[in-house]
């Protein structure tokens, strides 16, 4: 099969290794794609969607798979179907669960699903009466896509109250602040939770763990995620039935009565508090780096998994009966500037392993690291312990200068 992957990280990276595993070999082509990708595929550079879906036409793609959130709420999925494409992924109507938080809550609120009490409001005053209702600390988010950075959680209900008028004023987060949801913080524990979808069912991947501050013991800054493991512990059966029941099948069918139906990867964000599931966020693709954990674990063919969701016509899948464990490898000064560029050199890669490119650039046929989040090493085993031994082998076989990572991946459950 001829299949476009849209995106350049190691999400992306890692959807075409899957498929490359695959029994049917594929071509593929990413756009843009980074530095390795070129050796698995083309890469496109084309940015305008409309020309890209002209390109995909006239080259026979015959499965088009959206890593992130950006094209996805921009439309690319309405202008590919438009063009007559089979392409993986929500439309920009059905996006919104991802690009508006506002909608979100609304959404959640509409059809009974548990979330933390909040407010979405454009006025300050408004905003600041509700933030005395609750008690500190107090969740602060930007209405629209902010890549990560849009939620603040305030130690005071005065910190709150600024950080509201930081983001109304404009000068937080420009357009995206002018709107803002104020919540309750919910004290628990993260779950990323991934359903395939093709817009009346769902199937559930193993649920992941990410590890988003940069440092050892979740210290640190936020930033886009330093690992991940799959599938958790923390998520037995019971938590997991309550998941798909009371939040995966109501969004389903919420999404089908707002004539928008969810086609695509459903992230939710959950925060388990007393063993109930709270919706954090939805996001509307796969995580990252959830995603480099997720495909070693699925057995079976993604690219039929993914063209009968598209389709409309999802079947059951297989899963490994394995542990996977990635290991974010960032470059010396992420999250906070960008680094100088470094070449990478790779050693062994032994067979329980992938390794995962992401922020990374080919000159003269070598790889170089020029991104925040370079490299993700993925150990795969029958324990968890197992799986991030063989992560953090893979770490040391990789070397550029200033590359860090953090030592901990999976700590959750091998206290
Ligand atoms: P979000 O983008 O909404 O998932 O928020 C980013 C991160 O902020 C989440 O992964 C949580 O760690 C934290 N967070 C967001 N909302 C809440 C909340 N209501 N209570 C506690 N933590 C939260
Ligand atoms: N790892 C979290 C995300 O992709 O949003």
């Amino acid at each position: 099969m001829k299949i476009l992957i849209i995106g350049s990280g190691g999400r992306e990276y890692a959807i075409a290794l899957k498929l490359k595993s695959e029994k049917h070999a594929h071509e593929l082509y990413f756009a843009p794609g980074n530095g390795a990708t070129l050796k698995l595929g083309k890469n496109l550079q084309i940015a305008d969607f409309n020309e890209l879906a002209k390109f995909a036409k006239n080259e026979g793609i015959e499965l088009t798979i959206v890593g992130p959130e950006a094209p996805l709420s921009a439309g690319v999925v309405d202008i590919f179907k438009s063009f007559g494409l089979e392409i993986f992924g929500p439309t920009k109507a059905a996006a919104r669960l991802e690009a508006s938080k506002a909608y979100m809550k609304d959404f959640l609120a509409k059809n009974a699903i548990k979330t933390a009490k909040y407010l979405n409001t454009s006025d300050a005053q408004t905003a600041f009466d509700f933030i005395d209702t609750l008690k500190a600390p107090v969740v602060v988010k930007a209405d629209g896509l902010c890549a990560g950075k849009g939620v603040i959680i305030a130690t005071s209900l005065d910190e709150a109250k600024s950080a509201v008028r930081d983001m109304l004023s404009g000068e937080s987060f420009g357009e995206a602040g002018k709107r803002v949801v104020v919540e309750e913080f919910l004290d628990g524990f993260e779950l990323s939770f991934f359903a395939i979808c093709d817009g009346k069912n769902f199937v559930s991947l193993p649920v992941a763990q990410d590890h988003k501050r940069l440092l050892d013991n979740d210290k640190g800054p936020n930033t886009g995620g330093m690992g991940a493991y799959a599938p958790s512990p923390l998520a037995d059966e019971n938590l997991i039935k309550k998941i798909e029941n009371e939040i995966v099948k109501p969004t389903l069918i919420g999404m089908q009565n707002e004539n928008e139906p969810f086609c695509g990867v459903l992230f939710v964000g959950v925060m388990v508090v007393n063993n109930e599931p709270f919706v954090l966020e939805f996001n509307v693709r796969f995580g990252d780096p959830e995603c480099e954990v997720l495909m070693p674990l699925i057995d079976g063919d993604l690219s039929e998994i993914l063209l009968n969701a598209a389709k409309g016509k999802l079947a059951p899948i297989k899963l490994k009966d394995e542990f996977a464990v990635g290991v974010v490898i960032a470059s010396k000064d992420y999250p906070y500037k960008n680094s100088p560029k470094e070449r990478i050199k790779v050693g062994q890669i032994p067979k329980s392993s992938e390794l995962i490119y992401a922020g990374v650039s080919e000159e003269n046929g070598e790889i170089y690291a020029n991104g925040g989040r370079v490299l993700v090493c993925v150990g795969r085993a029958k324990s968890i312990k197992q799986a991030q031994q063989n992560a953090y082998e893979l770490c040391k076989n990789v070397e550029f200068n200033g590359k860090q990572y953090r030592k901990d991946i999976a700590w959750q459950v091998l206290k």
